[in-house]
């Protein structure tokens, strides 16, 4: 799983676990609120609906019976329209006296074992309040029942009931809000996590590419320092072991260099003084000439160590090349010394082939493989060089007819000092002209390969810069 999906998910999990933590007790404690709320406020009106009802029995002057049934059904329709409530109002021997319904008849006996709540203000002289749910309203009742006392003897009873749906409805709707609410908040921490995520995870995508980068040879690769503090501290890091690895190459590079050309000199000064001895002939002139054929070799091993430093070097001037042009050069130096030997050398120039790259660099390239076709194959041989434009790239082939280059031999040849079977062979060479031609073809951002063919085929292939016509 990503670093992305595990930090939204982690995100996810915490912002929901907080929000149901506390909206569940929040839900619990609205719902019940409204009940108790609700309650209070029916039982309020039972109260005082029970308070007139003994009033009217002071008034009546007559103690211990209800007030003549027209005065209460007055107050009783009041009070059941003002709430949309009904209203039952029983004397003490639990017999109908009102109903804000009329469903109950007048003197009809109304505490009884069904309707408990009668029983236990009547007869107990105490407030009940419960809940009962009624088939022919399908739904819950709020049922309060009052006792009417007149000079501390309960005279009757007052009985309320009022449907809960609303209130139902309205608790369901808090807790919609409530739901709606925690979504919103857990939607906010994914998108929190994620806003947090995104520099997290560009700059560790941007230390990937630097070090893939600085594997490939890259070694200007860095990172910019920025993000959270310990991305800041691995970039500072990698950026340091950049630059270290990019300093030590450059003062390998430099050595190399460096030595080569001090070897030069002394290497001068020796072929002189061979030279010199060969004059005196003899036994001595003889093993003088001997000795200059080595010298040969050690000279020119010390110029191509030289030209790989060169081809590693990091600082170099490029200007648009004229990879034809190029061509055409290389062809024309070699031309007569390979007719010389039996071979020839010719040139195939297709469209018009521009790279940005440095022409001496390039030159060297095609000297390089020419030398190879031409080395290692037998009289006969054509070598032709290849120049051609294709859609973006630039093409650039150095191809012979001689017996091609074994499969064993094929992924090593590049490899700095390997000589094939041919090589070894021919004798003369340091096994450094392909490393020296992959190292300037990569540095100008060209590719080079062996192409399958009955001879030898190098390709380098350069994007092409845009030429007018
Ligand atoms: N055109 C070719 N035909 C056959 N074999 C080749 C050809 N080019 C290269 N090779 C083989 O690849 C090996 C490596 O070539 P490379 O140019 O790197 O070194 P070299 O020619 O041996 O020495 P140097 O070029 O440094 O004098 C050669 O020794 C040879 O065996
Ligand atoms: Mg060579």
């Amino acid at each position: 799983m990503s670093f992305r999906a595990r930090l939204l998910l982690a995100a996810f999990y915490l912002s929901t676990a907080v929000v149901l933590a506390l909206a569940i007790p929040l839900a619990l404690t609205v719902g019940e609120r409204a009940d108790s709320d609700y309650e209070a406020v029916v039982l309020g009106d039972a109260a005082i609906l029970a308070a007139r009802v003994s009033d009217l029995v002071v008034a009546a002057g007559r103690p211990g019976s209800l007030p003549p049934p027209a005065r209460l059904d007055r107050i009783v329709m009041e009070s059941a329209r003002t709430r949309e409530q009904r209203v039952v109002v029983t004397d003490a021997a639990g017999k109908v006296v009102a109903d804000s319904d009329g469903t109950a008849r007048r003197g009809a006996f109304y505490a009884t074992l069904e309707r408990p709540e009668f029983r236990a203000a009547l007869f107990q002289g105490r407030i009940d309040t419960r809940k009962r749910f009624s088939d022919t309203l399908g739904e819950d009742l709020l049922l309060v029942t009052v006792p009417v006392v007149d000079r501390e003897r309960v005279v009757g009873a007052v009985r309320l009931s009022a449907g809960t749906r609303a209130v139902e409805t309205q608790v369901r709707e808090s807790w919609l809000r409530l739901a709606l609410l925690g979504a919103v908040v857990v939607v906010a921490g994914v998108l929190v996590a994620l806003l947090l995520e995104l520099p997290l995870g560009r700059q560790i995508r941007r230390l990937a590419e630097a070090s893939t980068r600085l594997g490939q040879g890259e070694f200007a690769a860095r990172v910019p320092e920025e993000g959270p503090a310990e991305l800041r501290v691995l970039a500072g890091s990698f950026n340091q072991m950049a630059a270290d690895v990019e300093g030590s190459i450059e003062a390998q590079r430099e050595f190399v260099a460096n030595a080569s050309h001090q070897l030069r000199t002394p290497l001068t000064g020796l072929r002189l003084r061979l030279e010199a001895i060969k004059g005196e002939g003899g036994l001595a002139g003889e093993q003088a000439a001997k000795a200059e054929l080595e010298l040969d070799r050690l000279s020119t091993l010390v110029d191509d160590l030289l030209a790989l430093a060169r081809a590693t070097a990091i600082e170099s001037t490029a200007s648009p090349v004229d990879l034809g042009a190029l061509a055409r050069e290389a062809v024309g130096r070699w031309r007569e010394g390979a007719a010389a030997s039996g071979k020839r050398v010719e040139l195939e120039e297709l469209g018009n082939p521009h790279v940005w790259a440095n022409r001496e660099d390039l030159a060297h390239v095609l000297d390089n493989l020419i030398d190879n076709a031409l080395r290692y194959s037998p009289p006969g041989t054509e070598v032709r060089v290849e120049t051609d434009e294709r859609g973006g790239n630039a093409y650039l082939a150095v191809v012979d007819t001689g017996p091609g280059i074994p499969p064993e031999d094929r992924a090593r040849v590049f490899e700095r000092f390997y000589r094939g079977a041919s090589g070894r062979q021919a004798g003369r060479g340091t096994g450094l002209g392909l490393a020296i031609v992959e190292e300037h073809v990569r540095r100008w951002g060209g590719e080079i390969r062996l192409a399958d063919a009955p001879g030898t085929r190098v390709e380098a292939v350069f994007l092409r810069l845009p030429t007018e016509r």
